[in-house]
């Protein structure tokens, strides 16, 4: 059964065409390169003994997904990872996010679209919730008005997907990702973040390495019990399984609707304070942070239902946040030597 993973060279998309593989999925990547490298492969081969096939191709060209789809006329699903996700350079610079996000997902559309049954599955995130005002999220929880272009990119995705699906063949399902960490547990494979990371996780690792002075920890005044924000962190082995088991509901055909949507995260908020503490423990260092003003466009707290990944999905995250700290360690110290 051939598989199209896009972007399957980045963070999650690596980590899904390895649990995909250990399912007996024949994989295709497609990948331009712009966020990760052909290395990624052999980390794939260590881990799976199995080389995907890739193909690397810009989506942003329409004339190249129409000639992959044409080679590739037996591909029976499509996880779509490939879009450029920096919240701070969607503002600078947001045609390039309309362009990479949306454009590219048009393109693979039309494509799919021609096919007598198509499976599609798509990146979304826990942006499209803004501030949500009941903890944990549910899936109903109202989508709000997007604070990025990239977010904005999450919430049009959504939409275009569920409106080509009420006039075609293609069925599809919606992953809202909460905050995915960690890496597989080999190290083979892992999150390669270019120049300073925006995330808190690489930029922690990155700091107990050395290669840091120290963790600016955006604002300690939020109504939270240590004042520091609070979201969900999902260990990136767990959300890639999700992917798996998404896909087969499709194959399947046990999806209900034609586009269903699912909330991937732990169900567990962990605040920044929460997190730091969970290095310390994994790594027995001690990491120097200091206080500073709130980050522009934060939230205060997000974290997951998982009612419904849990019982409908049939899926549900297994690792606690020292593990999926445990495993961000250990790969940051395998990449610095
Ligand atoms: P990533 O940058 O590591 O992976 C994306 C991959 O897509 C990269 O390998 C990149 O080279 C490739 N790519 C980008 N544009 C492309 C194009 N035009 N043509 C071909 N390949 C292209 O990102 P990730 O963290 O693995 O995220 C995967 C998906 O999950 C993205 O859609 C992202 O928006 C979404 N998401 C990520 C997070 C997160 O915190 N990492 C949270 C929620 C949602
Ligand atoms: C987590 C917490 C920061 C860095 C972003 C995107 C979101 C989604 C996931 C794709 C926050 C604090 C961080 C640092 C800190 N991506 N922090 N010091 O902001 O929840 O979400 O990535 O869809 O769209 O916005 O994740 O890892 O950046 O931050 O104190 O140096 O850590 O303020 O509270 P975030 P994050």
């Amino acid at each position: 059964m051939k598989v199209l993973v896009t972007g399957g060279l980045g963070f999650i998309g690596s980590h899904t065409v390895v649990e995909l593989q250990n399912e007996g999925f024949d994989v295709v990547i497609v990948d331009n390169l712009s966020n990760s490298s052909e290395e990624v492969l052999k980390g794939i081969v260590a881990i799976t003994g199995k080389l995907p096939i890739f193909e690397k191709l810009d989506l942003r060209d329409k004339k190249s997904v129409q000639d992959f789809f044409q080679k590739h006329n037996d591909v029976k699903g499509v996880i779509h990872f490939a879009a450029s996700k920096a919240v701070g350079e969607s503002v600078e610079n947001p045609l390039l996010y309309y362009e990479n996000n949306i454009a590219a997902l048009v393109y693979i559309l039309q494509e799919l679209e021609k096919k007598e049954e198509a499976n599609f599955i798509f990146s979304s995130s826990c942006t499209v919730y803004g501030q949500a005002e009941v903890m944990p999220i549910t899936e109903n929880a109202p989508v709000q008005t997007a604070m990025s272009p990239y977010g904005n990119t999450k919430q049009i995705g959504e939409e275009i997907i569920t409106e080509v699906t009420r006039v075609s063949n293609i069925n599809a399902i919606l992953l809202r990702y909460f905050n995915p960490i960690g890496s597989h547990p080999s190290a083979e494979i892992g999150e390669l973040p270019l120049g300073v990371p925006q995330n808190l996780v690489p930029f922690i690792t990155q700091t107990g390495f050395g290669l840091r002075k120290e963790l600016s920890v955006f604002g300690d005044d939020y109504p939270t019990p240590d004042g520091t924000a609070i979201r969900d962190y999902i260990h990136v082995v767990d959300l890639a399984k999700a992917h798996v088991i998404a896909l087969q509901r499709l194959l399947n055909k046990k999806n209900v609707e034609k586009v269903e949507t699912f909330n991937l995260g732990t169900g567990k908020g962990s605040s920044v304070l929460e997190v730091i503490k969970s290095f310390e423990k994994v790594s027995g260092k001690k990491l120097p942070y200091k206080i500073c003003p709130r980050r522009e466009g934060d939230i205060t707290e997000a974290y997951a239902n998982t009612d419904k990944a849990n019982n409908v999905l049939g899926w549900k995250a297994k690792s606690t946040l020292d593990e999926a700290m445990a495993s961000a360690w250990k790969w940051e110290q395998k990449i610095r030597s």
